[in-house]
C-alpha cells in the first residue's frame, strides 16, 4: 500500500469507529475543509504530478473521496439513532428479559371433534360433503319420505324461513338432507359424511336451537346392517371411549328402513346418574329404497346404510358435560378446560 493509501485506510478506520457525531464532523473537516482538509490538498496537488502518472493517481484518489464521503453519511445516519444506552430508563430495553408469554387459542371443542370426526370416518374411506343452512322443504322433507303430516314438519319444531319465491324453505332440521344431494351428484358406490349445524325451536340441557350432527352415508352392492354397526360401534370407540357402553334398539325414521337408535350410556357424578341413564345419540338403518329412488339411485342394484349423529350429545357424554348450552355461553372458563 503507498502511504497516501495507508493515510485513507486509516481515516477510513477512524470514520467507522466514530462514536459520536461531534466526532465524526471533526474527522469530516480534517479530511473534506476547504481550507487545509488532506483530501482537498491531495486533490489541488494532483496537478504537479508528471502526466504520465497523474491519470492513475487522480483515479484512485477520486475512488477514495467517493468512499470516504459514503462513509461519513452512512455513520452519521447511524449515529444519530440512540444507542440503549443513551435512553431514558423508560425508554431501555432491556434484551435479557423474557418476553411476556402470548396466549394460545385453540379450536373450540365442538369444530375440533368434528375434525376428529373427520379424521376417523377418513380412515375408513369416508369422503367429506357439506350441504346448505337454509334448505329446500323438497330436500329437508319430501325427498327423504317425511310426508306432509309428519310431526316433524310441525311449526313448533321448524324454522320456516320467509321466501319471495314459491318454493318453501326452512332451516334444516337435519343433515339428512345431504343425502339427497350427495346421491345425485355421486355415482355409485360411495360412503361419506356430511357434518353441519342444524336447527329446531327447542331449548333445555339437552336441546339447543342450534346444534350440530353429522350423517353418514353408504352405499354399495351388498352393504348390510352388519357393515354399519360395524362401522359405528369402531366410530363411537376412537370418537368417545374405547369402553363406551351402547345399545342398539330398534326406531322409526320415515327415510330408513329397517331403522335403528342408538342409546349411550351417560354416567354423571351425581348420586342420581352414578347408575348412569341412556342418552340417544343417533338414529340409523337401510337406506328407504323410496329414498335412494329420490337419489338416483336404482334400489334393485345399490342397497346401503345411513345414520345421523348428535355431536353435541357425544362430546356431553365423552368430557361428562352435564348441560348442552355449556356449548354456546361463550364461557371461556368452561371452554379453557379443553
Ligand atoms: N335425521 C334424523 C334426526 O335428525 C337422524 C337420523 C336418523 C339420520 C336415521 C339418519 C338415519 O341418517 O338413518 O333426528
Amino acid at each position: 500500500m503507498t502511504a497516501a493509501a495507508s493515510l485513507w485506510a486509516d481515516k477510513e478506520k477512524l470514520i467507522l469507529e466514530a462514536s459520536s457525531l461531534p466526532e465524526l464532523t471533526h474527522l469530516e473537516h480534517e479530511l473534506f475543509g476547504r481550507k487545509g482538509g488532506l483530501m482537498t490538498v491531495a486533490l489541488a496537488e494532483l496537478k504537479k504530478l508528471p502526466p504520465a502518472k497523474m491519470k492513475a493517481a487522480a483515479q484512485e484518489l477520486n475512488e477514495w473521496k467517493t468512499k470516504l464521503a459514503d462513509l461519513i453519511d452512512q455513520r452519521r445516519k447511524a449515529l444519530a439513532v440512540p444507542s440503549n444506552a443513551q435512553l431514558k430508563d423508560a425508554d431501555r430495553i432491556d434484551p435479557t428479559l423474557e418476553l411476556p408469554k402470548r396466549e394460545q387459542g385453540h379450536l373450540h371443542l365442538i369444530p375440533e371433534f368434528i375434525r376428529q370426526v373427520e379424521e376417523v370416518f377418513g380412515r375408513m374411506g369416508f369422503d367429506v360433503a357439506r350441504g346448505p343452512e337454509v334448505e329446500t322443504e323438497e330436500y329437508n322433507f319430501n325427498l327423504l319420505n317425511i310426508p306432509p303430516t309428519h310431526p316433524a314438519r310441525d311449526a313448533q319444531d321448524t324454522f320456516w324461513v320467509k321466501t319471495a319465491g314459491e318454493e318453501k324453505k326452512v332451516l334444516r332440521t337435519h343433515t339428512s338432507p345431504v343425502q339427497i344431494r350427495y346421491m345425485r351428484t355421486h355415482k355409485p358406490p360411495f360412503r361419506a359424511i356430511f357434518p353441519g349445524k342444524v336447527y329446531r325451536k327447542d331449548a333445555d340441557a339437552t336441546h339447543s336451537p342450534m346444534f350440530h350432527q353429522f350423517e353418514g352415508l353408504m352405499v354399495g352392492k351388498d352393504i348390510s346392517l352388519a357393515n354399519m354397526k360395524a362401522v359405528m360401534i369402531t366410530a363411537i370407540r376412537s370418537l368417545i371411549s374405547p369402553k363406551a357402553e351402547f345399545r342398539f334398539r330398534t326406531g322409526f325414521f320415515p327415510f330408513v328402513e329397517p331403522g335403528l337408535e342408538v342409546d349411550m350410556r351417560w354416567q354423571g357424578n351425581d348420586e342420581q346418574s352414578r347408575e348412569g341413564k341412556w342418552l340417544e345419540i343417533v338414529g340409523c338403518g337401510m337406506v328407504h329404497p323410496q329414498v335412494l329412488r329420490n337419489g338416483g339411485v336404482d334400489p334393485a342394484k345399490w342397497q346401503g346404510f345411513a345414520f345421523g349423529f348428535g355431536i353435541e350429545r357425544m362430546i356431553m357424554i365423552k368430557h361428562q358435560i352435564p348441560d348442552l348450552r355449556s356449548f354456546f355461553e361463550g364461557d371461556l372458563r368452561f371452554l379453557r378446560q379443553f
